[in-house]
C-alpha cells in the first residue's frame, strides 16, 4: 500500500527540523531525519518531501537525498531549503535556485525557501570554524560589494528569523 507523504529533513541546529515538522503536523505525513532515510522507505510514499540548510550557496545532502529518491521509484519530489539569507533577498534565492537545480528539475521539482537565521550555539565544531574564516575574511576586505556587506552584518551572532508563516507554501502546495 502507498502512503501520501513522506518529509525527509536534514538539519544541524534545528531550524529545518523545526519546519520539517510543522509542515508533517500539518499534513499528517510522515517526518524521517535523513540519516534514517532509505531508497525503500521512499518507495512506500506518493511524495517525497526533502528538506534541509543552504551551505555555502548549495543544498546540503541533496545529490544523496537525489539518488535514493531516483532508486525509491516515488511519485514526487518536493525540496525546501531553509537559510540565513532573508525571504526578501528575492534574486540571491533564485540565484541559489538555479545553482542548484538544472533547468528541467526547477520545472519538475517544486521548490520551496524559507528563512531562518543562524544559531552558533548548536553549530557543529567545523561549521563555526568557516564561519570564523568567512568573517575574517570579509573584516580584511577593502571595498565590500554590497552583498559582502550585507553577509559580514548577517553572520556576525546568532539570530532567529523563522516563522510558522514561511512553512505556509509548502504545507498549501502539498494539501492541494
Ligand atoms: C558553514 C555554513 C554555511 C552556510 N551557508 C549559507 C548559505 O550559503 N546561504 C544561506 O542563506 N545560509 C547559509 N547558512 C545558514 C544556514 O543555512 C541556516 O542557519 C540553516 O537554517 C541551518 O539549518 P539547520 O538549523 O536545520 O541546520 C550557512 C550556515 C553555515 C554554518
Amino acid at each position: 500500500m502507498k502512503y501520501n507523504i513522506l518529509i525527509v529533513y536534514k538539519s544541524s541546529t534545528g531550524f529545518t527540523q523545526k519546519y520539517a515538522q510543522l509542515a508533517g503536523k500539518e499534513t499528517g505525513g510522515r517526518v524521517v531525519e535523513y540519516r534514517k532515510a532509505t531508497a525503500e522507505l521512499m518507495s512506500e510514499y506518493d511524495t517525497v518531501v526533502f528538506g534541509s540548510r543552504a551551505y555555502a550557496g548549495r543544498i546540503d545532502g541533496y545529490q544523496k537525498a537525489k539518488e535514493m529518491f531516483q532508486k525509491s521509484g516515488a511519485g514526487q519530489l518536493v525540496v525546501f531549503v531553509t537559510g540565513a539569507t532573508p525571504n526578501t533577498e528575492e534574486q540571491v534565492i533564485k540565484d541559489f535556485w538555479k545553482q542548484n537545480l538544472t533547468d528541467d528539475e526547477l520545472q519538475k521539482i517544486p521548490h520551496f525557501y524559507m528563512q531562518s537565521g543562524l544559531c552558533y550555539e548548536k553549530m557543529s565544531f567545523a561549521d563555526k570554524l568557516m564561519m570564523k574564516g568567512l568573517r575574517a575574511m570579509l573584516k580584511k576586505k577593502k571595498d565590500k560589494s554590497q552583498e559582502e556587506q550585507m553577509m559580514e552584518r548577517m553572520i556576525a551572532g546568532s539570530y532567529d528569523i523563522s516563522s510558522e508563516e514561511y512553512v505556509r507554501p509548502l504545507i498549501s502546495y502539498l494539501k492541494r
